[in-house]
């Protein structure tokens, strides 16, 4: 089945392995227009090449780092183009320990999460391009919805992130523009690898095809479902509870 609408995608975390799933995906699909931004000119290559050699897409690339705001007064360093697709999947777990005495670490999990996108949603979530069919997949994570001690410099970001979006969903109700919220729930990835038991991971080739069943689903979505139920029950669990998790 093709995926006629869906004709062009722009990335921010391209080198994401959940990123890589869907891009693969989306060009298996029909999309043939790609801009990929990552913070590493050498790993990106590879998705941008085999998008090119295997489906004869038109690749673009863009190289940054979330955690650098020299650009911030730069107007069209932080242009967009029109895409089909606004997909954001650049995010960094870092090292809780580490960020309760390193205000450097502290401050690179919120920028990377958070602050350094902000930005880029600004610029894709213009007044004219929300008039128009298109939208915006953005991973925030189910460690969004209750704070934790193994986690919460990412989890407080993440939910920066997702009220941020929970804004913009409601800004684009009624519009053509759709706005949605992935609260991802374990993928075996490099940011899970040897933390995170492999039976308790989704692949992100699964994650691909979940997402592109229904590219325009509009508002907060777990992934998979099942963190729903989880979440609800988490959130309610007492602070003595908590404190071990
Ligand atoms: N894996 C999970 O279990 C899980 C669960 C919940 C939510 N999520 C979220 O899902 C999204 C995709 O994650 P993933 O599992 O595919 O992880 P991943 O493979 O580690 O990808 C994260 C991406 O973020 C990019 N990134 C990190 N810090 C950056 C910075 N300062 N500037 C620019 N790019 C930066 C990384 O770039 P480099 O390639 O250059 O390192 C990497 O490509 C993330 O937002 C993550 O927080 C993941």
């Amino acid at each position: 089945m093709k995926i006629g609408y869906i004709r062009s995608a722009w990335v921010l975390g391209a080198n994401s392995d959940v990123a890589v799933s869907i891009c693969k995906e989306l060009a298996k699909k029909g999309c043939r227009k790609f801009f990929l931004i990552s913070r590493n000119n050498i790993k990106i290559k590879k998705i941008a090449n085999y998008l090119r050699e295997t489906y004869k897409a038109e690749v673009d690339e863009k190289i940054l780092d979330l955690t650098d705001f020299d650009n911030l007064d730069n107007t069209s360093f932080y242009e967009v183009k029109d895409f089909d697709l606004y997909l954001i999947t650049a995010g960094y777990l870092g090292n809780n320990d580490l960020a309760m005495n390193n205000i450097h670490e502290a401050k690179k999990i919120l920028d990377s999460n958070f602050v350094g996108i902000v930005p880029w949603i600004n610029a894709i979530i213009s007044p004219e391009r929300i008039k128009r069919k298109g939208c915006l997949w953005v991973f925030t994570s189910v460690a969004s919805d209750r704070g934790r001690p193994s986690n919460y410099y990412y989890g407080s970001a993440k939910a920066g992130l997702q009220n941020f979006c929970e804004g913009l969903v409601a800004r684009c109700h009624g519009k053509q523009f759709s706005v949605r919220i992935i609260k991802a729930g374990y993928m075996a990835t490099k940011m899970t690898i040897g933390k995170v038991p492999d039976f308790l991971c989704i692949k992100t080739s699964d994650v691909a095809k979940i997402l592109l069943r229904k590219p325009f689903k509009n508002g907060v979505e777990y992934l998979p479902w099942y963190w729903n139920p989880i979440m609800s029950l988490i959130k309610i669990f007492p602070n003595s509870l908590i404190s071990k998790l």
